[in-house]
């Protein structure tokens, strides 16, 4: 079995990562305009007030806020199916309290819409990619207040109402689970502690971060159940990064060890978000690690009513894990988290595994488990491109990782699994979320721009542009 038809073929971008124009049209500073520069070796640093020492990259992006046509134009050359980005937040509520929503910011994303429609592009909206509004940090604790839970309502209403006949796909939060991990605590939760500096390595307590977590998987069940009835046909999906793990030996500790931590930081969210409530393992952690859930009996019905409807993830690599560290001490890097190497993969000049195998038993595992339509909403390559004379980019390896992991897919089909849609992350150049660099690129198109900001921004198709065109073409068949 080949992939089905009217599969959603097309590429993924966030908004802060790509967009440029910080200050245009009324936006609001949001949390990824506080965070600076970093490399792979020296990390980005929160500064909420913008120190002039650094360079803040969402203030250029690849420039897509101004481009948005001519990028659609290329990405219908490719023949996307679909496109996934998100909506900044703080364009349409740059304070995220605001009584009513910015104008100039619905417009936009209404003219982004509109043209994607013309182009029979099918959009998958993410609502909140990194993208809260500072002033809900400052004023308000960020995703700790429940205070937070309504102003995000608000803004999802409001967007559900205007664009209600010309989105059908939404993605409440991006990868909510990465909330799991201390990093994600200023990018994703809003929440801030005076002092913090470094963006990977973050002052940590836990109960308030679980606690914000809470408010978001609230804030999400309520948010699809509003969307429902602005419009029923509206569909919602989970975005899970999901990191796939192997135990590192097969000792039974380190199966159990795999088992504990899958269900925790993999399974989780969307078992919240696809069955309503909270697993019995979810309380076990809690209460082993003093975690105390501030969580009404009129929270657990909304958390009952506003499941999604289907499946989606990113998926980069898989780690591993063991009981015997001493033993197996050599450890990968990887997104959001690494793990424990594993000797049969090889890893990506940012030190992440490359596992295409790994994607068809993810892919089985969560159909399995959930029985509701999956798509991969990110995956891909982070690589150095090399900019010939003619214009010309020759990104063979970014094709070879893309293949192998499409060839899983395939063979996941035919397993069974109810494939819908691939959506590699960053079909566009666009700044490394984790490093800050241009640097580290994923597109099929190339951004003439560096890790400064300096360049043309103008764009240049890469070899792996036509391989997917045809790829996309022939529905997968053709993957040479
Ligand atoms: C995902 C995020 O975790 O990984 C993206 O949703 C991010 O925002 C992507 O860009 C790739 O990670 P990085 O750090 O290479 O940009």
């Amino acid at each position: 079995m080949g992939f089905k038809e009217g599969f959603l073929w097309g590429g993924a971008t966030s908004a802060s990562q790509c967009e440029g124009s910080f200050d245009l049209d009324g936006k609001g500073l949001s949390v990824s305009d506080v965070v600076s520069s970093g490399s792979h070796h020296s990390p980005r640093r929160i500064c909420l007030d913008r120190d002039p020492a650094y360079a803040f990259p969402s203030e250029w992006g690849s420039d897509c806020y101004r481009r948005f046509e001519e990028d659609i134009e290329l990405f219908t050359e490719m023949g996307f199916k679909a496109y996934r980005f998100s909506i900044d937040w703080s364009r349409i509520f740059p304070h995220g309290d605001d009584a009513e929503p910015n104008e100039a910011g619905l417009d936009h994303y209404e003219r982004l819409l509109s043209a994607l429609r013309e182009h029979d592009i099918e959009p998958v909206v993410t609502l909140s990619h990194s993208e809260m509004p500072l002033n809900l940090v400052k004023k308000y604790g960020g995703w700790r207040n429940k205070r937070v839970i309504e102003f995000y309502v608000r803004y999802c209403s409001a967007v559900f109402f205007r664009y209600r006949g010309l989105v059908k796909y939404w993605l409440p939060f991006n990868e909510v689970n990465d909330m799991l991990l201390p990093m994600s605590a200023f990018g994703q939760g809003g929440i801030y502690h005076d002092g913090t500096e470094s963006f990977t390595e973050q002052p940590d307590y836990p109960n308030e971060r679980m606690n914000a977590l809470n408010n978001i998987l609230i804030a999400s069940a309520r948010a699809v159940k509003i969307g429902r009835d602005i419009n029923r046909d509206f569909s919602f999906g989970t975005m899970i990064c999901h990191i796939t793990q192997y135990p590192r030996t097969c000792c039974p500790e380190d199966q159990l060890l795999v088992q504990m931590d899958d269900l925790y930081r993999n399974c989780m969210c969307s078992d919240v978000m696809l069955r309503g409530e909270y697993p019995y393992y979810a309380w076990t952690y809690f209460r082993r690690h003093g975690i105390e859930l501030e969580l009404t009996d009129k929270e657990r019905a909304d958390l009952k009513a506003g499941t999604c409807d289907f499946y989606t993830f990113s998926y980069y690599q898989s780690i591993c894990q063991t009981t015997r560290a001493e033993e197996f001490g050599d450890q990968t890097g990887g997104n959001i988290m690494g793990g424990v190497r594993n000797p049969y993969l090889e890893l990506t000049d940012w030190d992440w595994p490359i596992d295409p195998v790994g994607l068809r038993y993810t892919l089985n595992k969560v159909y399995d488990r959930y029985r509701v339509p999956v798509m991969i909403t990110e995956n891909g390559l982070g690589a150095v491109d090399v900019f010939e004379a003619d214009g010309s980019i020759h990104d063979q390896y970014r094709i070879d990782y893309l293949r192998r992991h499409i060839e899983e897919m395939r063979k996941a089909v035919d397993d069974g699994v109810d494939l819908i849609g691939y959506t590699p992350w960053g079909c566009i150049d666009l700044v490394s979320m984790s490093t800050g660099e241009m640097k580290k690129r994923y597109g099929f198109i190339y951004v003439d721009a560096d890790d400064e900001g300096n360049g043309t921004f103008d764009r240049f198709r890469k070899d792996s542009f036509y391989w997917y065109k045809r790829v996309i073409a022939t529905n997968g068949e053709d993957l040479s």
